[in-house]
């Protein structure tokens, strides 16, 4: 049993496809999430809609979990894995599916070092509502291992069934991890301020930000030593491509007033170009612009006021 943890766009984009491939899954909510014992919609990229009952369970709920493929936000995971770390035993692996990077460090908390696992996710899907979602780019998920270098048994069983998720082993996961963060850096934080989908980024009003973020990002990537330094631009100008027709995660976080993984995407990276003595004014001024259209405080005050 694959159990996912979070229904969000990309926990319900995997319950569908591992649904539709015949893998026993489940979806584990919080016990606040109201859903309806109705299916759950999907929008397929050919814009057929189909509908799947898909099996959940909540936060509380006591049968042990094996596999838990990890989709809540980065904001949310020491609180989702909180809720159900008695649910997690000695042979639990967790697949955490965050963007960002340095989520190990409260993975470790719950499973051993050998059962943490990253998977590095490009397809774009977004909710239409709380169980109607689309999706809206293919991309791939990359996958891999905190210590280990091979493929598990889980992993192979499903890279060999039709999925349709485009899934590989990498035997070396961090360039991978990097090379999504450094994409999400520039398009997540540009569509949220912009309040626009990924293929509106190259339309003329915002072409010189995009390039110049993505030319400082380049240079990082570079001085990184990253083998995919020199495609940087071509590989986010694709990505765009891509999944034109999606709304970043985090423009669909700042639209619903939830807490963004901008700490761990662009504060991870600002970290480390400040650790690096790397001079990027532009993803400093995207930082201030990003804190003063979304200020934390605001964002705070908006959420306690809404749980009331
Ligand atoms: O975070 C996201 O939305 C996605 O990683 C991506 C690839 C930018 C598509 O929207």
């Amino acid at each position: 049993m694959i159990s996912i943890l979070g229904a969000g766009a990309i926990g319900q984009l995997l319950a569908h496809k591992l649904t539709d491939a015949s893998f026993e899954c489940q979806l584990i909510v919080s016990d606040t999430d109201k859903y309806s014992s109705e299916d759950w919609q999907f929008c397929d990229l050919d814009k057929n809609i189909s509908s799947n009952q898909l099996q959940s369970s909540v936060y509380s709920d006591t049968s042990p979990l094996e596999l838990v493929f990890v989709c809540v936000k980065a904001p949310q995971l020491q609180s989702a894995l909180d809720s159900i770390s008695h649910r997690l035993g000695d042979n639990s692996q967790l697949v955490l599916f965050q963007n960002g990077m340095g989520h190990e460090v409260i993975a470790k908390h719950f499973v051993a070092d050998q059962n943490i696992f990253f998977a590095s996710n490009t397809h774009g899907a977004y909710r239409k509502s709380s169980q109607s979602l689309v999706y809206a780019g293919k991309g791939q998920i990359t996958v891999g291992a905190l210590t280990q270098q091979s493929s598990p048994q889980w992993f192979n069983q499903l890279a060999q069934a039709n999925t349709g998720l485009a899934i590989e082993w990498a035997s070396d996961i961090q360039p991978i991890l990097w090379r999504k963060l450094l994409i999400n850096a520039v398009i997540n934080p540009l569509t949220a301020i912009h309040r626009c989908k990924n293929g509106e980024l190259i339309k003329e009003q915002y072409q010189s930000q995009l390039l110049a973020l993505i030319d400082e990002t380049r240079r990082f990537a570079k001085e990184m030593k990253f083998g995919f330094a020199e495609d940087l631009k071509a590989i986010i100008l694709d990505v765009i491509k891509q999944t034109a027709d999606n709304y970043s995660s985090m423009y669909q976080d700042v639209v619903a007033e939830r807490t963004t993984e901008i700490d761990a995407i662009n504060g991870y990276l600002l970290d480390q170009m400040e650790s690096k003595q790397f001079h990027a004014p532009h993803h400093w001024a995207l930082w201030s612009q990003f804190h003063v259209q979304y200020p934390p405080l605001k964002r705070l005050a908006e959420e306690n006021s809404k749980s009331f």
